[in-house]
C-alpha cells in the first residue's frame, strides 16, 4: 500500500507529519495518530467535527466537496472557504504532503 504523508497543524497551531495510506480518510490518519479531533460520527459525514481548513495551495487538488458534505459543513464552526470534513477526503498518491489545520469545535 502506498504512503501518503500529511501534514497537520493542531488546534495550538503545532505541526505533526503523519504517515498515512491511499484510500484512507484523513480523519482516520489524524485519529489513529492520537490527535485532538472528535470525528463524533466515525466518517458518516453526519457530525461536522472533524472540520478542517485545506491549506490554499492545495485546495485545487482536492475532489470538491459532495453535496451532503457541503450540507454538513453549515453545521461547524467558522467555516470558511477552505473549509472541509477530513472524513470526506479519502488520500491518494497525488495527495502527499497535504496540508490541514484541525479548526477550532473540532476537540474531543
Ligand atoms: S467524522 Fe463526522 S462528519 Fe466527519
Amino acid at each position: 500500500m502506498e504512503s501518503v504523508n500529511i501534514h497537520v497543524y493542531d488546534q495550538q497551531g503545532t505541526l505533526h507529519i503523519l504517515e498515512g495510506v491511499a484510500g484512507w480518510r484523513v480523519m482516520e490518519v489524524i485519529r489513529d495518530y492520537g490527535l485532538p479531533i472528535k470525528a463524533e460520527c466515525g466518517g458518516a459525514c453526519s457530525c461536522a467535527t472533524c472540520h478542517v481548513y485545506v491549506d490554499d495551495a492545495w485546495m485545487h487538488a482536492l475532489p470538491p466537496p459532495h453535496e451532503e458534505e457541503s450540507e454538513r459543513l453549515d453545521d461547524a464552526f467558522d467555516v470558511n472557504e477552505y473549509s472541509r470534513l477530513s472524513c470526506q477526503i479519502i488520500l491518494t498518491p497525488s495527495m502527499n504532503g497535504l496540508i490541514v489545520r484541525l479548526a477550532a469545535g473540532t476537540e474531543p
